[in-house]
Order: C-alpha cells, then structure tokens, then sequence
C-alpha cells in the first residue's frame, strides 16, 4: 500500500514538473489570425481588409509550395515572416518585421529571442498545414 502512494506521488511530482518546465505550446493558427489575417485574409488567400491599401501585391499563402515548385520552402517563410535579414536585402517590405514585433511583445532578455522564434515557427507550421495539394 505504502509503495504504492510513493508511486502515485512520484508520478504526479513528474506531472508539475513537465508542465512547470515545458514551454507555453504556441498556437500557429491562433497566432494566424491575430497577426496576419488582417492582410492575408482569414483562409491565406491575400484578401483580408488591409490588402487593398498595399501597395504591394498580398501572395496567397495557399500556394507558397506551388510557387516553389512543388515543395514548401520552411528556412526561406521563416526568413520572410521573422523579416530582418528580409529587411536589409530589400528596401521595400510592406509586411511588418515580424522578428522584431514579435520579440518586443515578449519583453526583454534571451527568453524573448526564443519565445519569438518559437511564434514564427508556429507560424511556418500552420502555414504549411494550408497549403493546397499540387
Ligand atoms: C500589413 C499587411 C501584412 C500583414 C499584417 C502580414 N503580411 Fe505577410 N505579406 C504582406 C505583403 C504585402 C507581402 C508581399 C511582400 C512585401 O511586399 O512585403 C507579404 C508576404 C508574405 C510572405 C511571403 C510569401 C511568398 O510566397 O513570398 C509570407 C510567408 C507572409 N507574408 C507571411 C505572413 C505572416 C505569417 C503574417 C503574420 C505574422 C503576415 N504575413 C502578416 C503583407 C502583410
């Protein structure tokens, strides 16, 4: 009797301890919405309410892979989406640095350069998942 509640103790001292020392999960279509639908619409199609007032052209997000060829080009949307290396190459980005916004909403320190890593790869993720079979 006794081992056991040892074992049901222990088990549940793993349980805190994973979900204390895991990181808070990102969620890519979540995030999706809240920062990029605006442009790109709800479905990625490059018709949200802000694209008429670009002046660039919004892609569709659908057909990243299509316009690569065939297959989904993740280091090269990480690189778009984070924007500042982007940023430096080309002098006329319209979409926002997200590297940069996405870090100063996650505060200060090296825990913020990781938490902002982290949303753009949920981001890579999601807009992987809507990518149209060609
Ligand atoms: C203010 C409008 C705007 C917002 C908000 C926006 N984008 Fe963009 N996005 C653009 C425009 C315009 C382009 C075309 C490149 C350029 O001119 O900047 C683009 C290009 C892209 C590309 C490159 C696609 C390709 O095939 O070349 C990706 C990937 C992308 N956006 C992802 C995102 C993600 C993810 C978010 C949200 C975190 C986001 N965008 C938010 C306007 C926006």
């Amino acid at each position: 009797m006794r081992s056991r509640t040892i074992v049901v103790g222990l088990l549940f001292g793993l349980v805190v301890a994973c979900r204390t020392v895991q990181p808070v999960a990102y969620d890519g279509a979540a995030l999706y919405l809240e920062n990029c639908a605006a442009c790109h619409g709800a479905t990625g199609l490059g018709d949200g309410p802000v694209a008429t007032s670009m002046n660039a052209l919004v892609p569709d997000l659908r057909r990243i892979a299509e316009r690569n060829g065939g297959s989904y080009p993740r280091a090269a949307v990480f690189a778009m989406i984070d924007g500042r290396a982007v940023a430096a190459a080309h002098g006329t980005r319209e979409m926002p640095i997200w590297g940069a916004q996405f870090r100063a909403m996650e505060g200060e320190g090296p825990q913020a350069e990781r938490d902002a890593v982290r949303r753009i790869e949920a981001l890579v993720e999601f807009l992987e998942r809507i990518q149209l079979a060609n």
